[in-house]
């Protein structure tokens, strides 16, 4: 019985031996203390030790893109670190070139403030605000898509350049436990704002599709910050070629209503592709960007059109279309917007017809 005794006793002291330790090491290992994390040289927030540098910025208001909500699966966070950030950690190496291994490129979400850091951002980024907003409406532009447009709060302004795009929040809600914050192109007119609108696709299980497209309502409050990014209208006399399938239109059409806003005489092509007649949208605004702009031609195509919709336009991949159409490169410049596969294969066509690289704009809604 003795024996029974002794042995629960050790295994009882062992565990609390441990369980002390544990708790000394949380409060001490796990205790960075204040740090400060300098910014351009002259910023300088402090913070507590040990959260990722991307949540401890976006803590202090400072907003660096992050597409996949700090996951480490979307490469946007990237900063230079100058002094501080530890080693690179495999998690960071997918997304980092050699070239920026060697200038000190980190993911923010990846490294931890464990120290005093000291980082280089784009001035632009310091620009980036958090705005407040209330759902004006949200409607259905396929079976789905949702239109969304978003009132700024009274005092709130946004400036934003055509093709770029924001980051709007997802909160917690029945089903998952984490707030996200997820990139949107904005659809509407940079001239409008008071307002943003967003095209939103529904991706089963995706935590902030799931938000819009089931819970979210008009008059809801809508947390988003931005704008964000570097695929947007370029001013000069080129003629432009569009290509977008699904909800890559949406930066599409914000360029589209700057054109018009601008009274721009350029030439401008809009491939567009869809699987069937319900996945088409935005037809109408299409009808009179062609009445109004300068010189402008939709083509829709239809990869899995059916036969009773009776549709005779292209028919299918947009990128089919667009090698059938486009057989002059001279003095064109080329933006794509949609999923990274139809990217790649547009950007392969358009150089092996000889457009250069740097006249290639892209973005990718990975
Ligand atoms: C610069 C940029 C602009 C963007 N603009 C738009 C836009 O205007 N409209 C729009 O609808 N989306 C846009 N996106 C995509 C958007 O940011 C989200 O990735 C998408 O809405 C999914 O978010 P989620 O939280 O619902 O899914 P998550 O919870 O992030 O993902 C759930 C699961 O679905 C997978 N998944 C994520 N996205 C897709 C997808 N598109 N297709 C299939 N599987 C997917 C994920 O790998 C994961 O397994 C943009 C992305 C980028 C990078
Ligand atoms: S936020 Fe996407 S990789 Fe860092």
């Amino acid at each position: 019985m003795n024996s029974i005794f002794n042995t629960v006793g050790t295994i009882s002291l062992i565990t609390g031996i441990f369980a002390l330790l544990l708790t000394i090491a949380n409060r001490t290992i796990g205790n960075y203390g204040k740090v400060d994390i300098t910014i351009n040289k002259d910023k300088i927030y402090t913070v507590d030790g040990g959260d990722t540098l991307l949540s401890s910025l976006i803590e202090n208001k400072v907003f660096i893109p992050s597409a996949c909500g700090g996951k480490g699966s979307c490469g946007y966070c990237k900063v230079k670190i100058i002094e501080g950030g530890g080693p690179v950690l495999p998690t960071e190496l997918g997304y980092l070139t050699d070239s920026d291994i060697k200038e000190n490129i980190r993911l923010s979400c990846q490294c931890k403030v464990k120290e005093n850091i000291k980082i280089e951002i784009p001035e632009e980024f310091l620009d980036v605000k958090e705005y407040l907003s209330s759902v004006e409406f949200i409607k259905d532009l396929t079976p789905s898509i949702k239109h969304l447009k978003l009132k700024l709060s009274s005092d709130e302004e946004i400036n934003f350049k055509p093709g770029q795009y924001v980051q709007l929040k997802a909160p917690k809600y029945k089903g998952n436990n984490e707030e996200v914050f997820r990139a949107y192109s904005i659809v509407s007119s940079p001239y409008d704002k008071k307002h943003i609108e967003l095209a939103i696709g529904y991706v089963p299980e995706g935590i902030c599709t799931t938000y819009v497209h089931n819970f979210l309502k008009v008059k809801d409050k809508a947390v988003f910050n931005g704008p964000y990014g570097d695929f947007y209208y370029h001013d000069n006399q080129r003629e432009m070629i569009f290509v977008a399938v699904g909800t890559g239109m949406a930066p599409i059409v914000s360029i589209l209503h700057h054109l018009r806003e601008n009274n721009i005489s350029r030439k401008a092509t809009f491939y567009f592709g869809a699987r069937n007649v319900e996945d088409l949208f935005f037809l109408d605004e299409m009808k009179s960007f062609e009445e109004n702009l300068y010189d402008f031609k939709f083509i829709p195509c239809l990869s899995r059109a059916n036969e009773e919709d009776g549709w005779n336009g292209e028919k299918g991949r947009v990128t089919n279309v667009l090698e059938k159409y486009l057989d002059n490169i001279d003095n064109i410049e080329a933006y794509l917007c949609g999923s990274p596969v139809m990217i790649d294969s547009v950007v392969k066509i358009l150089k092996d017809k000889g457009l250069p690289e740097e006249l290639i704009y892209y973005d990718k809604f990975e």
